[in-house]
């Protein structure tokens, strides 16, 4: 394997591997540092049965399935499909998943530690994913901030994330809302294995901040998102089938970007591997 940084401040290309194969123990304790550190890890030319792609997932940990087990898929329940294929009638997979700048599954009181994206059909322009480095982010603001939104903690909801999200949609049922209720996360998480803080924050799914009820907390959430997400820590990735990435939710923020869902289909293998409570 050969280790290729992606951007100075995120993402390693990881070359000369085949991960239909198992990867040695020595190889993937170089892995799960590379990820630890860089927050985005990319493969390419993978061609993963959905077998292979999960038992490479759970290398990093047990994994979580998704509450939309209309699109898990068929024989994988590990397996969250993304796509806008509708097939004899029935969507494939999640559409406009993630279309706004989040991290997997915060709204949970134990969020994933990473996801695995596997690309099977990507279009030929559009439906980039953009990551952006929490680490990064965290480190730019200044001091007077870093004091400040130390002691506060975001509410995370997918009630609210659907919401906005899904508006056109069928509303959550009352099981997968009981399944998912509000939770709440500091805003500047601890990593666990590197120590290093970051900025934990996100778009649609906080959806307020824990003690500041009045136009104050609004304000002080956009101005994190508005800074977490800038361009300076944000890299695009262009996708082409066979891709595998890897992020550290722990670490990083992404969003999905629109495509010409039309005249194009997409579809998207993701794994999700169990993380634990943020401090
Ligand atoms: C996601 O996992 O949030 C979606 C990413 C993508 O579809 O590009």
């Amino acid at each position: 394997m050969k280790l290729q940084p992606i951007t100075p401040f995120l993402g390693i290309e990881v070359h000369d591997a085949d991960l239909r194969k198992p990867v040695a123990d020595d190889d993937f304790a170089t892995l799960r540092e590379a990820l630890n550190q860089h927050s985005v890890l990319l493969f390419r030319d993978q061609t993963l049965s959905e077998a292979e792609h999960v038992a490479f997932s759970r290398r990093f940990g047990p994994l979580l399935t998704h509450v939309l087990a209309q699109f898990l898929k068929p024989g994988f329940p590990e397996i969250y499909v993304l796509s806008n294929v509708v097939d004899g009638g029935k969507p494939i997979g999640n559409h406009k998943e993630g279309w706004n700048w989040h991290s997997d599954l915060s709204y949970k009181a134990e969020p994933c530690l990473g996801s695995l994206l596997y690309a099977i059909e990507t279009p030929p322009e559009g439906a980039d994913t953009l990551f952006a480095s929490m680490y990064a982010a965290f480190d730019a603001l200044d001091d007077d901030t870093r004091d400040f939104i130390r002691p506060l903690r975001g509410v995370h909801s997918y009630s609210s994330y659907y919401g906005k999200a899904f508006a056109d949609r069928t509303p959550l049922s009352s099981e997968q809302k009981a399944a998912v209720p509000d939770i709440t996360h500091p805003l500047v998480r601890t990593h666990p294995e590197t120590g290093r803080l970051s900025l934990y924050v996100g778009e649609d799914v906080v959806s307020g901040i824990e003690g500041m009820e009045g136009p104050e907390g609004q304000v002080l959430l956009a101005r994190l998102n508005a800074h977490a997400v800038d361009s300076r820590f944000v890299y695009r990735h262009v996708w082409q089938p066979g891709d595998l990435l890897i992020w550290d939710n722990r670490s990083t923020m992404h969003r999905a970007t629109p495509y010409d869902d039309v005249k194009y289909r997409r579809v998207m293998h993701r794994t999700t591997v169990a993380g634990d409570r943020p401090f």
